[in-house]
């Protein structure tokens, strides 16, 4: 039989929790292993042996530091030595094709260098300090002094009329991950690519292309994709993406879990948790090619930028705005980050009677063209986003046959389950049933009702943080509340409700900038950081915070995005000391396969995979305080294309809080 869940989940952590640990863990590491050698080493007696001694050891740390990295990496590529050394040979015979190549812009031979995304800001600094003044000479290339409006700006960006200044330069790198991707040289051949009619799939146990299951019984099997030359891929890197239906009109729908085994073969693992004939669906939603594509566009922050309005009585100026300091357009930069506490950073304004603190409003930029892709990965770019998540699924004709068999275990509620189960991403948190309608798998939730959710929040405030599909869930809980003082939609302003009688406040506000609102000047909204909001929140009174970063921020290098995380499980850890009364939610990423369609470069869920592992780093001495959201499973299961799910998902996501928080009579307090 087949590898089972756990063993998967094995494979995934040595893969990829490895790739993700920032820049200077591994340097710690080592210092910390030559002291404790240093001490052992007791028979050297005189100062002279000692700082002769350690001499040796720092110059030899210094020349063999290189190769010790380098050893260490192509370790984690999990490819044999062998496979190192033809991959190295390989290399070295693409550089001078690649060197030829127009838009080379492959390390090869170029030393990889992994830095901090402090150490990446920092590098900015000159351009933000007082003392840099805008050069109207395009010479420089970062500069150009021709555009002051945003009809200006448009032109321009959607045309491809700009110069980048990359956020990170060739070779440099901070996650891993990014140097995995971008060590592949760009596409040029699109029958490199995975066939789906080629690409084949087993499930392990069938028979004639049968399989037949009990309900709650695993099933596993293996993807082997092929390119158009019908040849194996020979590395991982896709994303693949399982999920299982019912055939009989998809009325139950769940999602599956998929492992990377680094050579081109994923391992799958479904549930059957409903009788009857279940449709398989296997989906390469992203090739390694185009994510590598997307990698470099945010290396390079090729990506859809705001614009800034600087305004001082008659006088005023329009730049490109962003969260990295990188921006471009200008020479000299506004840096921004204390009007939040998180990054942010604007063009500086020509005209020397605007100053940096009278950036005053800021409204949407468009959709630009990548920049440095070779024609294969333009057409990606075009093309992949475009198509359905159903029209990028291997066929097959495997027939899954689940029968009941017996009755499903008996699940604790959801109140007296602790929050950690909901972190655990490699088996379905729950599936959905006819009616969409969704049944947990961690645990027995309440049926959501006015007055059920009212008993819930008696005396408590909910504070929502996040973007639009944060603003839902505030929308449910509004509707099941009989919350007044909301008449409008927020987004992207911060607003209130309350019910007094029941003693219930709700609150959402965006997350920090930057964030796309509307194509017209929204004015300047100083909304305090979501991690200070937490940071001052009191420390006695009942509470729940519902947090959601995702789509107007994962746009950005993901170091941003991760530099937002870190600062709100900080501050969590800090709240959930004082307030033992605090109910604490991440509501995670979903899977969309549409919208960000037209010449797209990052965005969307192309990322999302990273940046789910990066939540997972981020939160994991904090999953039983924080109960996870899973969006990603929930959309996956009902092939969901768009930015905003059905609203079945923030209704079911509502319930599932509360569940934790209350059994049908109320509030269920937690030990501690
Ligand atoms: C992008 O390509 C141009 C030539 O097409 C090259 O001059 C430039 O160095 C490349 N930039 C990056 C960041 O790769
Ligand atoms: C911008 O300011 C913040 C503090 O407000 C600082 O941490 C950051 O390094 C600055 N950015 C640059 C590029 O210097
Ligand atoms: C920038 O401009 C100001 C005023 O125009 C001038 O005093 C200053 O020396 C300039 N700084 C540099 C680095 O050129
Ligand atoms: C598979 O199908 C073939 C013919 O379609 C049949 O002869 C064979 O017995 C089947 N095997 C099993 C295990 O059902
Ligand atoms: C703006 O206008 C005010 C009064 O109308 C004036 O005092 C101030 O100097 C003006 N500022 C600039 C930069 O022109
Ligand atoms: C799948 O197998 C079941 C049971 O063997 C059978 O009843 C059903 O018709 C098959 N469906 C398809 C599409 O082959
Ligand atoms: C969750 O935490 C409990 C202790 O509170 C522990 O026993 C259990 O193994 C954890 N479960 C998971 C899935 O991490
Ligand atoms: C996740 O859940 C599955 C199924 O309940 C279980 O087998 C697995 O051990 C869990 N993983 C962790 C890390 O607790
Ligand atoms: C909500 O308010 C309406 C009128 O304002 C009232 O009719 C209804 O009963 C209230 N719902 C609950 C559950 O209290
Ligand atoms: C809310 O709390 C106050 C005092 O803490 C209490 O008097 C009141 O009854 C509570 N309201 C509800 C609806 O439980
Ligand atoms: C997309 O890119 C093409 C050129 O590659 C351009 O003609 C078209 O205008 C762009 N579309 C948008 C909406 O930016
Ligand atoms: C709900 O929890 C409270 C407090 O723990 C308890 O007293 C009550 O019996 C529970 N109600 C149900 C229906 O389990």
């Amino acid at each position: 039989m087949g590898l089972t869940s756990k063993q998967s989940v094995i494979g995934m952590k040595s893969v990829f929790l490895e790739t993700l640990r920032p820049a200077t863990m591994s340097s710690q590491t080592n210092q910390r292993d030559s002291f404790t050698l240093l001490k052992k080493l007791d028979f050297i007696k005189t100062k002279k042996q000692w700082l002769v001694l350690i001499s040796i050891i720092f110059i030899s740390i210094v020349f063999l530091y290189p190769y010790l990295i380098n050893w260490k990496e192509d370790f984690r590529t999990s490819l044999s030595p062998i496979e190192v050394l033809q991959q190295k040979i390989k290399n070295s015979f693409n550089l001078s094709s690649s060197q030829l190549r127009n838009t080379s812009d492959a390390p090869a031979g170029s030393r990889w260098r992994r830095v901090s995304w402090e150490e990446a800001v920092k590098a900015f600094s000159y351009q933000t300090s007082h003392a840099c003044n805008n050069t109207c000479d395009r010479s420089d290339n970062a500069s150009d002094c021709f555009s002051f409006t945003s009809e200006d700006w448009s032109r321009r960006l959607v045309s491809g009329d700009f110069t980048v200044r990359p956020f990170l330069k060739d070779g440099m790198y901070i996650y891993e991950f990014e140097k995995e991707y971008l060590s592949y040289p760009p596409l040029e051949d699109m029958k490199q690519l995975p066939d789906l009619k080629l690409s084949k799939i087993t499930v392990f146990g069938m028979s004639n292309n049968t399989v037949r299951c009990g309900t709650g019984d695993v099933i596993n099997g293996r993807v082997d994709l092929v390119d158009s030359y019908g040849h194996p891929r020979h590395r991982g890197g896709d994303e693949v993406r399982l999920w299982l239906v019912s055939k009989s009109e998809k009325q139950f729908r769940a999602t599956g879990h998929v492992a990377d085994l680094n050579n081109g073969s994923y391992l799958i693992t479904g549930h059957c948790l409903w009788p009857g004939n279940i449709q398989i669906n296997v989906a390469v939603v992203y090739p390694r090619e185009y994510i590598r594509a997307t990698l470099h566009q945010a290396q390079l922050s090729v990506t859809r930028y705001i614009y800034g309005n600087f305004i001082n009585n008659s006088t005023q100026e329009t730049t490109i705005c962003w969260s990295l300091p990188n921006v471009i357009g200008r020479s000299c930069v506004c840096n921004l980050t204390r009007l939040s506490g998180q990054s942010f950073y604007c063009g500086k304004p020509i005209n020397t009677r605007l100053t940096c603190n009278d950036f005053s409003a800021t409204s949407v930029g468009p959709m630009i063209q990548p920049k440095n892709v070779t024609l294969q990965e333009r057409d990606l770019i075009q093309k992949i986003p475009t198509r359905h998540i159903l029209e990028r699924t291997i066929p097959h004709s495997i027939n899954v046959t689940s029968e009941e068999k017996g009755q499903p275990p008996k699940l604790k509620p959801c109140s007296l389950t602790p929050f950690n189960v909901t972190w655990n991403l490699t088996s379905p948190g729950g599936f959905w049933e006819p009616n969409m309608k969704w049944t947990s798998l961690h645990c027995e939730r309440p049926e959501m009702s006015s007055t059920w959710a009212m008993s819930c929040l008696k005396n408590t405030t909910v504070m929502i943080f996040g973007d639009s599909n944060a603003l839902r869930i505030f929308d449910v809980l509004n509707q099941m509340t009989n919350c007044t003082g909301v008449s409008y939609t927020l987004w992207p302003k911060a607003g209130t409700c309350s019910n007094n009688d029941s003693g219930i406040t709700l609150s959402f506000t965006p997350h920090e900038l930057p964030k796309y609102q509307h194509p017209y000047w929204t004015p300047k909204l100083d909304y305090k950081a979501v991690a200070e909001q937490i940071y001052v929140t009191p420390s006695v009174g009942k509470y729940i915070i519902i947090v959601h970063y995702y789509l107007h921020a994962t746009p950005s290098h993901l170091s941003v995005v991760h530099s937002r995380i870190k600062s709100l499980s900080e501050s969590i850890r800090h709240l959930a000391r004082r307030n033992p009364d605090v109910l604490f939610a991440f509501r995670g990423p979903h899977v969309t396969s549409f919208d960000w369609d037209i010449n797209h470069t990052t965005g969307g869920d192309s990322l999302g995979k990273f940046f789910l592992q990066l939540i997972q780093e981020t939160f994991q001495d904090l999953r039983d305080k924080i109960v996870y959201l899973d969006g990603w499973g929930m959309a996956l299961a009902i092939e969901n294309a768009y930015l905003h799910p059905t609203d079945r998902v923030p209704q079911e996501m509502a319930r599932t809080l509360l569940s934790f928080r209350c059994n049908e009579t109320g509030y269920v307090p937690r030990l501690h």
